[in-house]
Formats: structure tokens, C-alpha cells, sequence
């Protein structure tokens, strides 16, 4: 399975992605922590990114956390995207605390 290198623009951490694996996933083994994580699904909006540059396949996100306006601008949840060339990302949250 292809692997793409994945860089976080915030921390300049960089980690190998494989095409088959969320990006949000390959970041927590590579023991990097650019990106706040939370629920691994799609389901609290934490990991949300804005992808600079790159291709990737991205699973159904929720309207709640992405709008298709954020959605078309590359805004997306890194836990719902797999890598498809090397890609550039922008964390948009910086922390893990939970927002109430
Ligand atoms: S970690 Fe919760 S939406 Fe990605």
C-alpha cells in the first residue's frame, strides 16, 4: 500500500501516511501531536484541518462539523480523510480541551 508523507504546517511535524489508514491515525502511531485528537470518528470536530496542499479520500463528515462551504475550501476532519499524494495541513484547533 502507497505511503505519503504528511506534514502539519502548525508544528512542522512531518509522519508516513499509508493510503489505506486516516491520517488522524498515522499521526498518533508516529507519536506526533500537531492535531488535537478526540473522538477517531468523525464525531466531535477536533481534528479539523485545512489541506494547503494534496489529494486525499475523505468519508462522509457531519454538516455539524463540516459545512460544504468548509468542506470545498479543505477544510475537513483528519480522522475522516486517507492520503492520496503527499499532503500539507493546517490543524485549525490547537487544543485538546473540549469546548462546552
Ligand atoms: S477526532 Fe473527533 S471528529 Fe475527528
Amino acid at each position: 500500500m502507497p505511503r505519503h508523507l504528511v506534514s502539519i504546517e502548525n508544528t512542522g511535524e512531518e509522519f508516513l501516511c499509508e493510503e489505506s489508514v486516516p491520517v488522524l491515525l498515522a499521526m498518533e502511531s508516529a507519536m506526533r501531536h500537531g492535531i488535537p485528537v478526540g473522538c477517531r470518528n468523525g464525531g466531535c470536530g477536533i481534528c479539523k484541518v485545512e489541506v494547503l496542499s494534496g489529494e486525499f479520500a475523505a468519508r462522509v463528515m457531519s454538516r455539524a462539523h463540516v459545512s460544504l462551504e468548509e468542506q470545498v475550501a479543505g477544510h475537513v476532519l483528519s480522522c475522516r480523510i486517507r492520503p492520496r499524494s503527499a499532503l500539507r495541513l493546517r490543524a485549525l484547533r490547537t487544543t485538546t480541551r473540549k469546548e462546552v
